[in-house]
């Protein structure tokens, strides 16, 4: 990618400003952890594995600016921050993951003076980034196996770069296979009601140089009935023991139209998306996004004023519909509980 989803340079977390892409390249500057918990809330930053890395970041911001206070007001302080930023998204497990990864080290520096801790969370959060996008060529090379030559693969919101701290997951295997001289042809569902596919997606895709073409996502049905699409692959923001998966919203439709058609089904995403404290999908926190989503593009009005609106911002779908979930450990078979199980 020519732009970096995200960059934490000389105190500031650096985030490409997602709310305005594909037409204006900004970077919104996060110098407090509550402007990291507004930015992952507002989209400025989104996708599940970059909310993660971006709030590691958050943490840090936060023990900076308690870095002066007594070692449990520190520690208290911390806390109360932490809990701002896990609320600022519900359903991506990954912001959690982060937080509580960063946690674990604050507890384990229990006996170190709060600068040496300070230093020790901007050294975690600066790996939590670094591996994310080892992660994502992990998971890269083992979907790379699973697409055929000269495959057309159809995918649902924006799971690339922008999405990650670089590379992608469901797109860092589309890209995987590009580069490989598969000659793959990519469908891009533009992603109602924010756009993901058709304002980032297409945006990396076109940036790459991938045969890409943009679709509505009502599209995707007859696509998949008239044997367009060899594989979908689309990302997670949350896998159920079971292998039920939170995803964004019309994820699910396609999966029981793939499914339908036999067309084979695939999550790519880190084993830090798996929630193994819970048992399906039905446990699984479904955040319902403003109203204005729906009612207005762009700051335009196109819905008249008094209708109500429904928007939820994912769905779940059954771990049934899912042909496997490519992980940087490999690919996840069918019977999900036992492959998710055995990761532990
Ligand atoms: O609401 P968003 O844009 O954060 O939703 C993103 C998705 O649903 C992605 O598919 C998911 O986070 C995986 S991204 C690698």
């Amino acid at each position: 990618m020519k732009h970096e989803t995200m960059a934490f340079k000389a105190g500031v977390l650096h985030l490409l400003d997602q709310r305005k892409l594909p037409e204006i390249v900004e970077y919104f500057q996060a110098r407090t952890y509550k402007d990291v918990a507004f930015a992952i809330g507002e989209m400025v930053v989104r996708g599940a594995p970059a909310i993660g890395a971006a709030a590691a970041y958050g943490v840090y911001l936060a023990a900076v600016e308690f870095n002066d206070l007594p070692k449990q007001e520190f520690q208290s302080k911390l806390q109360e921050a932490n809990r701002l930023l896990a609320a600022s998204r519900p359903t991506a497990v990954n912001l959690n993951w982060a937080i509580q990864r960063m946690e674990r080290l604050v507890a384990a520096q229990k006996t170190e003076n709060v600068d040496t801790v300070v230093a020790a969370l901007l050294k975690e959060a600066e790996r939590i980034a670094r591996e994310d996008v080892e992660t994502n060529k992990a998971m890269a090379r083992h979907g790379e196996a699973l697409v055929p030559h000269g495959a057309t693969i159809l995918t649902h919101c924006n799971t690339g770069a922008l999405a990650t701290v670089g590379w992608g997951t469901a797109l860092g295997v589309i890209r995987q296979a590009h580069y490989a001289g598969k000659r793959i042809r990519v469908y891009a569902d533009e992603t109602r009601p924010r756009l993901q596919g058709a304002n980032l997606t297409a945006f990396e895709l076109v940036e790459e140089g991938i045969p890409a073409t943009l679709i509505a996502d009502s599209v995707a049905a007859i696509l998949l009935r008239d044997g367009k699409i060899d594989l979908v692959l689309v990302g997670a923001d949350r896998i159920a023991a079971n292998g039920d998966t939170a995803n964004k919203i019309g994820t699910y439709m396609l999966s029981e139209i793939a499914a339908r058609f036999a067309v084979p089904f695939y999550i790519v995403a880190p084993v830090s998306t798996i929630d193994f404290a819970i048992p399906d999908g039905s446990y699984i926190e479904i955040e319902e996004r403003s109203p204005q989503e729906l009612t207005h593009i762009r700051g335009v009005r196109v819905a008249p004023e008094g209708i109500k609106v429904y928007n939820p911002a994912f769905d779940v779908t059954p771990h049934a519909n899912i042909t496997g979930i490519i992980t940087e450990r490999g690919v996840l078979r069918p019977p999900f509980d036992r492959s998710i199980a055995a990761l532990l």
